[in-house]
């Protein structure tokens, strides 16, 4: 089995280029289904998660082509004749949900297998159910299935008691081509909403308000096709914005909207890492020695980002003093928890509080990666870690990162990938 071989102590130095966004493509690539004209996405990284999807899409009828040396992607769902997602990809990624919404506007039907837990958390899908159902969807559930349909969907008044991400972008799909308006209260508000949104526009919806917690839709008949790029990936930002404070190093990142992590940004200044815009889609990072311990809660966009909580637990594990991290987005995002410790962290979960007591070193150990961000989070810590890490499990790395390895190794990290 494949693992990462890191060995800790080099600050990383020099530039790398941010890929475009996994989840701004993934439910871009659902929304391919809503129209029968050609659809290419520029900036689409070769993740394992854009394979998942390109088979489901193809399993259903879709015409995928990826170029993958261009980071390109080509659809054209006219020949669209199946409506079954079946448990492989579902199970693999729940963003296969988001195919239900369009499947719906689409042929007025879909049978996806309920996508059941990961390591995060139960991860529902109630409100997505209660978003379609107001336009019209009825369900049945059978043999792990959830089967959806209905003969039109109607635009409806939908108010979401969360404002999830994945609700949000399935509802949203649905109602371009419902009959009449579709008003999102309480919508999630992040970059990849937006990015959607706008794509969504581009190929002729009627979308107003995205970003904010009132999106309204109003129905058209049918959409076009087009050519769209998709926005830097947030996420990975962040993730190299750690590994250049947790290494000591001075690295520039290349294709960043700073807006889009003012959060973090604001946070990982507060630890005393300089961090500089410096304009034309760049940031540079440089390290101002051991950080400072910061409290952290995780929240809904524009807050601090879930997806980068486990990262900033890696640096906060060196930091001088106690560190707080709030978990409220997820139920059981401390599954890195445990690992860190293997390496010298001293970390105590209280639900969904982490107490993190910074050390003055880490030691380098055999791992496991318990999940995407989570993996991540460990090959930050090996950076930084003295002697040598094995980071097991990297088939949860490669599902958000783009040769995760081999990036840290073009910036100075001895960072290897062993089969
Ligand atoms: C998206 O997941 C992202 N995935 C996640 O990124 C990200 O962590 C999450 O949003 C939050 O920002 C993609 O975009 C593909 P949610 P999603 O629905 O849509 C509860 C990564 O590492 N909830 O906003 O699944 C849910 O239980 C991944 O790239 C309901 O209760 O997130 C959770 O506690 C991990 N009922 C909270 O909302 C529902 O019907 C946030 O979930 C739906 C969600």
């Amino acid at each position: 089995m494949e693992r990462i071989l890191v060995e800790g102590g080099v600050p990383l130095m020099g530039r790398i280029r941010i890929k475009g966004a996994k989840n701004a493509c993934l439910p871009m690539m659902a929304a391919s289904l809503l129209t029968s004209e050609d659809i290419i996405l520029d900036d689409v990284p070769d993740l394992d998660d854009v394979r998942t999807m390109s088979r489901l899409l193809r399993s259903l009828g879709v015409e995928v082509y990826r170029d993958r040396k261009n980071e390109r992607i080509y659809f054209n769902s006219r020949g669209l004749n199946n409506c079954t997602a079946p448990y492989g990809p579902v199970r693999r990624m729940r963003a296969s949900f988001l195919i239900m919404g369009p499947l719906l506007a689409r042929m007025g039907r879909s049978r996806i297998s309920l996508p059941g837990g990961c390591a995060i958390g139960t991860r529902p899908i109630d409100l997505h159910l209660k978003g379609l159902a107001a336009m019209g969807s009825q369900f049945t559930m059978d043999d792990g299935y959830i089967e959806a349909e209905t003969p039109f969907l109607r635009g409806n008044r939908i108010y979401l008691d969360y404002p999830s991400v994945g609700a949000t972008e399935n509802i949203m799909m649905a109602a371009v081509l419902a009959r009449g308006t579709t008003v999102i209260e309480n919508a999630a508000a992040e970059p990849e909403i937006i990015d959607l949104a706008s794509f969504l526009k581009y190929i002729g919806a009627r979308i107003e308000g995205a970003g904010t917690p009132l999106i309204e839709i109003e129905g058209v008949n049918s959409l076009t096709g087009g050519h769209y790029r998709v926005i830097p990936d947030r996420i990975e930002a962040g993730t190299f914005m750690v590994a250049a404070a947790i290494s000591g190093g001075d690295i520039i990142l290349e294709n960043v909207i700073p807006q889009h992590l003012t959060a973090v940004i604001s946070k990982l200044q507060e630890t005393g890492v300089l961090v500089e815009e410096l304009g034309q889609s760049l940031i540079r990072i440089r390290s101002r020695g051991r950080v400072n311990a910061v409290d952290i809660k995780t929240l809904p966009y524009p807050g601090f980002p879930t997806d980068l909580q486990p990262q900033f637990m890696a640096l906060l594990s060196l930091a001088h003093g106690t560190s707080v991290i709030s978990e409220t987005v997820f139920e059981k995002r401390y599954m890195h928890v445990e690992e860190m410790i293997r390496m010298g962290a001293r970390v105590r979960i209280e639900e969904r509080t982490a107490i993190i007591t910074g050390q003055q070193l880490l030691q380098g150990a055999i791992v496991r990666a318990p999940d995407l961000r989570g993996g991540a989070a460990l090959v930050l810590s090996a950076l930084a870690a003295r002697g040598f890490s094995e980071i097991r499990g990297i088939n949860h790395i490669r599902r958000g990162y783009n040769r995760l390895a081999g990036r840290l190794r073009s910036l100075g990290g001895r960072v290897f990938v062993l089969p």
